[in-house]
């Protein structure tokens, strides 16, 4: 952004002890139905990450679409990740001269231009033949962070050679550990900056969708980061999720505290965990020697009726403020979760997250337009946060607290 000059030091606060939780909350009946804007806008302009959703869907093969898109049971989560943030309202500041304003913040020592990392997912070959190598192009473009799964179609050392920036790698554990160990290795050598231990999935959430299509990778499609030749690719079943069957077969589900231990000694970067949404969890991961939370529930993709991230992500803060991490150093806190707008990424922030990860949205630029298509995003999200801070009053990310939250009152107590 032109007008938004750098203020030195502006390094993110520790939020206050005390503030608003999210209520557990619904429409009241009789509301008017909220826009769909997946259903309007057919060739226009692509103004908003729903336009973009709604592209990729008219390219993407049923089977691809319906994995990007799919919850896991009758996606409650999945959908009340987003409106979790619509029943947040903002009490914005006024009268501040917001003529510049500053949306940098640093995580793990990068400097980041504005609180938005990219999430890890898989199998982005399905979305464009670059695959991963694309959307390390399109956050590196950006300055930020990508975190690359394990189960990528691109080798790990492709895609960091794809960034000027960190490329951070998130890690599945295998019930093979020595397979587990030498992708650590791998990874290291490549170049990653951090470990993001993923531990929401001990089993794969059961996705009907995938279920229906017999999602499977087609030909030409492997998983790039793995020697052994029966780990690249998915089992192909009718009736089944193949990678259903391949998490079964192959994924250990019997990780614990013990693991994360396991992984600290032997990465010799940072390790942050991914998947918390109780703040005893959270706490468990400082003490066993993570370096940061992923406060997400896997896109909705693992326990359905999991609490939307946002509202986890007030409780995890809280309860990590007083912590350090083994080595003294501020534990980081990342949120994912149905983060679609500049106004959910303020909201996220005010309520202690260093930055937000998106994952689905960048998936739709990959379908629509490849690595450009994922820059197109990640500028469309860049610039929504901005005039989302200005209309807010906020001209740096240490002006973003708790107090321009209000909650919606719940519409009946659970
Ligand atoms: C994911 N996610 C995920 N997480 C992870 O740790 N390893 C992985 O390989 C994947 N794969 C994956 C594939 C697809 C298609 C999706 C949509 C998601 C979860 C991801 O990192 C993140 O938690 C959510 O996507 C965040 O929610 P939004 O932004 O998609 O709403
Ligand atoms: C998923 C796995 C790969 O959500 O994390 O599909």
């Amino acid at each position: 952004m032109n007008d938004t000059p750098k203020i030195p030091g502006s390094q993110r606060r520790v939020p206050k002890p005390e503030g608003l939780n999210p209520p557990v909350g619904s429409p009241a009946a009789g509301d008017p139905p909220a826009p769909n804007h997946s259903e309007t806008n057919p060739v226009g302009p692509r103004l908003n990450v729903d336009d973009w959703e709604r592209a990729a869907r008219s390219r993407l093969s049923d089977m691809a679409y319906g994995y990007y898109v799919s919850g896991s049971d009758d996606e409650i989560t999945l959908r009340e990740n987003r409106s979790a943030f619509s029943r947040m309202f903002l009490r914005y500041r006024v009268l501040r001269d917001v003529s510049r304003r500053d949306l940098g913040t640093t995580v793990l020592g990068h400097e980041l231009p504005f609180p938005l990392m990219v999430a890890p997912s898989a199998f982005h070959q399905l979305a464009t033949p670059e695959g991963e190598v694309a959307t390390a192009g399109a956050a590196s473009e950006h300055g930020t962070i990508m975190i690359l799964s394990t189960l990528s179609n691109r080798a790990v050392e492709d895609v960091v050679a794809a960034s000027q920036h960190p490329v951070w790698f998130q890690l599945y554990i295998y019930k093979d550990r020595e397979i587990t160990g030498a992708l650590v290795d791998r990874v290291v050598a490549a170049g990653c900056k951090a470990i993001v231990l993923t531990v929401d999935a001990p089993k794969l959430g059961r996705r009907e969708r995938d279920m229906r299509t017999g999602f499977h990778l087609p030909e030409g499609i492997r998983m790039e980061n793995f020697l052994p030749d029966d780990y690249r690719s998915l089992p192909q079943e009718q009736g089944e999720s193949g990678l259903a069957s391949y998490a079964a077969d192959l994924l250990d589900p019997s990780i614990q505290w013990s693991d994360l231990e396991w992984l600290v000694q032997r990465a010799p970067v940072p390790v942050l965990v991914k998947g918390i949404v109780h703040p005893d969890d959270a706490v468990l991961a400082l003490k066993h020697g993570a370096k940061g939370i992923v406060v997400s529930n896997h896109g909705g993709r693992q326990l359905d009726t999991s609490i939307p991230s946002i509202q986890a992500l007030s409780e995890v803060r809280r309860a990590v403020s007083g912590h350090s991490c083994q080595d003294g150093s501020l534990p980081v806190v990342l949120m994912d979760g149905g983060v679609r707008r500049g106004t959910d990424i303020l909201k996220a922030v005010a309520l202690g997250a260093d930055a937000v990860l998106v994952g689905r949205p960048i998936l739709w630029g990959l379908a629509v337009e490849g690595r450009e298509g994922a820059s197109k995003v990640l500028s469309l999200l860049h610039q929504e946060f901005d005039l989302a801070m200005a209309l807010a009053g906020c001209r740096c990310l240490d002006e973003v607290t708790e107090d321009l939250l209000a909650f919606e009152k719940p519409a009946h107590k659970v």
